[in-house]
């Protein structure tokens, strides 16, 4: 295997040209684009940039290859699949959850052997990864274009948002890429790699989104929310979003903005699992400033309820939005509490009834079919994920019209996914899933 992959860099110029070809197919892997000695440690950088390197430690992207919910639903997925299209999509997945392994040789699918990744592409998408990146090829399916150094000896350029900066240990260049949602969208917008259907499209929801203002005073990319969030500043479209002056390096000269790096979206579960209590809490924290709630209409036995997406920059919920539940539940009690009717409350198996009102996307066959594997889907179904700035409203009928003293309750939940899918994976169990409480109103009749 080793010596294959000397041979397979030898052939491959590491010039930059030749790297914007190794993306221009989806469909068959390329040869190894880079050495794995090219790429250095998260700690390493850490040695000076130890602030930055603890707030990543645990985010989403250092465990994009650990995540237990990902390595598990990607191998179930694959399985029993025996359509090409369908196997090279559910073979793809690697490119953006363990991309270090994917452009330096393994692993180039979701069936090689995991247990044999290098150490180093386990940590997930990181510092030398992001910061080598000088283009982007297409604006889905991860189309950074790299330009790593050659090792801790020549560590060569690491690009980011400073045009003065002037460290020891490596060059720096300022780098406009890395300043815009694109850096990110280029991974948040994945497509099908054989039928090219929108699996997720976080990139294009915020494009169209009136966040994307043509006025740079306006403008808010992904980087003016998600790297502006520390803890008790969630930094999202209905609050403040305020610097964080700093230092960008231990010792380094302050600066008026240091943008932080913890990529914290929506998911509290698995930062927890790897024992992290700092991120669960901000993802709550974003979830809490994301949307608010409305009853409003109460007219003889129907109530309305009206969700708006006040912070978010993209449709809520985003990203996985086949799997994202996000949900209204309804509760109209007498004046002890004694539910008279309730609506989106999960059973003791944790699994919502089916008349509950989701917000999410459903994935079709081509024929108008739900699938649930993503690998066979040939269309969006259905989209009622509510978009940037945008309100959803739903009519509920309580069977019976509300009384003096009785009390009207809704909330607006969130979780990653349904426990009916946890239960497909293989063991160990998974969940069940937290379930955060993103708002809540009522009112007293
Ligand atoms: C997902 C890609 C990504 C990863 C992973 C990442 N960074 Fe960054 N980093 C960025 C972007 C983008 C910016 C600039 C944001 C802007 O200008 O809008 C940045 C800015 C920086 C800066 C300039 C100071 C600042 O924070 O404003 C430093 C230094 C830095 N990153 C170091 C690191 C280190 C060290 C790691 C690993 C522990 C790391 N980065 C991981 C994308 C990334
Ligand atoms: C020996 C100390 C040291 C190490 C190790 C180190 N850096 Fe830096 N880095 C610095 C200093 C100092 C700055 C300049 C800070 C400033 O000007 O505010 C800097 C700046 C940066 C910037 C901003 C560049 C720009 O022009 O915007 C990035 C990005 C960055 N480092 C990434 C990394 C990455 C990735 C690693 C690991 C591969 C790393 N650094 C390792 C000291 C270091
Ligand atoms: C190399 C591809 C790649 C790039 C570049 C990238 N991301 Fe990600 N990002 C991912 C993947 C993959 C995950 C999900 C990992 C998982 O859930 O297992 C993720 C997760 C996240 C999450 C957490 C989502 C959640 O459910 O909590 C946020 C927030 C995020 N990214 C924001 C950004 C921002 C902002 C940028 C640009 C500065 C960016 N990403 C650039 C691939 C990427
Ligand atoms: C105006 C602020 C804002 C901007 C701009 C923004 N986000 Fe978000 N993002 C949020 C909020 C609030 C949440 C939590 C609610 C949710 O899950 O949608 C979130 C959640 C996420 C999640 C987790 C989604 C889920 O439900 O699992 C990802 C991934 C993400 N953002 C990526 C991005 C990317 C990539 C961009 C740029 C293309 C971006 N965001 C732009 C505010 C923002
Ligand atoms: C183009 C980049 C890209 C590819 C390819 C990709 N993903 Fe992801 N994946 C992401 C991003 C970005 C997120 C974060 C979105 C969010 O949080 O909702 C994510 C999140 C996930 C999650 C949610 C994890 C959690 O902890 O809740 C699962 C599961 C997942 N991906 C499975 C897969 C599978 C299976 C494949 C291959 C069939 C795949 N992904 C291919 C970018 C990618």
């Amino acid at each position: 295997m080793y010596g294959m992959r000397m041979l397979s860099v030898l052939t491959c110029c590491l010039s930059l040209a030749c790297a914007s070809h190794a993306f221009a197919s989806d469909k068959t892997p390329s040869a190894p684009e880079f050495k794995l000695e090219q790429f250095i440690s998260p700690e390493t950088c850490g040695g000076c940039h130890s602030e930055i390197l603890e707030q990543w430690t645990n985010s989403m992207h250092n465990l994009a290859h650990k995540d237990p919910v990902y390595s598990r639903v990607s191998q179930f997925l694959r399985k029993g699949l025996t359509v090409e299209g369908e196997i090279e999509e559910a073979e793809s997945c690697v490119k953006c959850h363990t991309p270090v392994g994917f452009v330096t040789g393994f692993p180039k699918e979701v069936s090689d052997d995991r247990s044999k990744t290098p150490e180093i592409a386990t940590r997930g998408i990181q510092c030398d990864y992001c910061h080598s990146a000088v283009d982007i090829t297409k604006m889905y399916n991860n189309g950074l274009v790299l330009s790593p150094g050659q090792g801790e000896d020549d560590p060569g350029v690491k690009y980011g948002p400073f045009d003065d900066a002037e460290p020891d240990f490596h060059e720096a260049a300022f780098s406009k890429l890395h300043t815009e949602s694109a850096i990110c969208g280029t991974c948040h917008n994945v497509k099908h790699v054989a039928y090219g259907t929108d699996l997720e499209t976080t990139y294009t929801e915020w494009e169209n989104s009136p966040y994307n203002d043509a006025d740079p005073e306006k403008r808010v990319d992904c980087q003016d929310c998600h790297m502006y969030q520390r803890p008790g500043i969630p930094a999202t479209g209905s609050t403040e979003r305020p610097a964080n002056p700093g230092a960008a390096a231990d010792y380094s000269d302050e600066r008026p903005h240091i943008f932080t790096h913890y990529f914290v979206g929506a998911n509290s579960g698995v930062p927890a699992e790897f024992g992290d209590a700092e991120k669960p809490a901000m993802a709550e924290e974003r979830l809490k400033h994301a949307a608010t709630l409305d009853l409003s209409g109460i007219t003889d036995t129907k109530v309305t309820v009206t969700v708006t997406n006040t912070g978010a920059g993209h449709s809520l919920p985003t990203g996985v939005g086949d799997l994202r539940q996000v949900w209204i539940e309804l509760t109209l009690s007498d004046g002890a509490g004694k539910p008279l009717f309730r609506t989106g409350i999960p059973d003791d198996n944790h699994v919502l009834p089916d008349d509950t009102v989701i917000f999410r996307t459903v994935l079709g066959d081509g024929q108008g079919n739900p699938v649930l594997n993503l690998a066979k889907a040939r269309e969006i179904l259905s989209d009622t994920r509510i978009p940037a700035k945008a309100s959803a409203s739903h009519t509920f009928d309580l069977g019976m019209a509300p009384k003096k003293g009785q009390v009207l309750q809704a909330r607006l939940l969130y979780r990653g996914m349904p426990q009916k899918i946890l239960n497909l994976l293989p063991e160990p169990a998974l969940g069940p899933l937290p379930v955060v409480e993103m708002a809540k109103v009522s009112q007293t009749l």
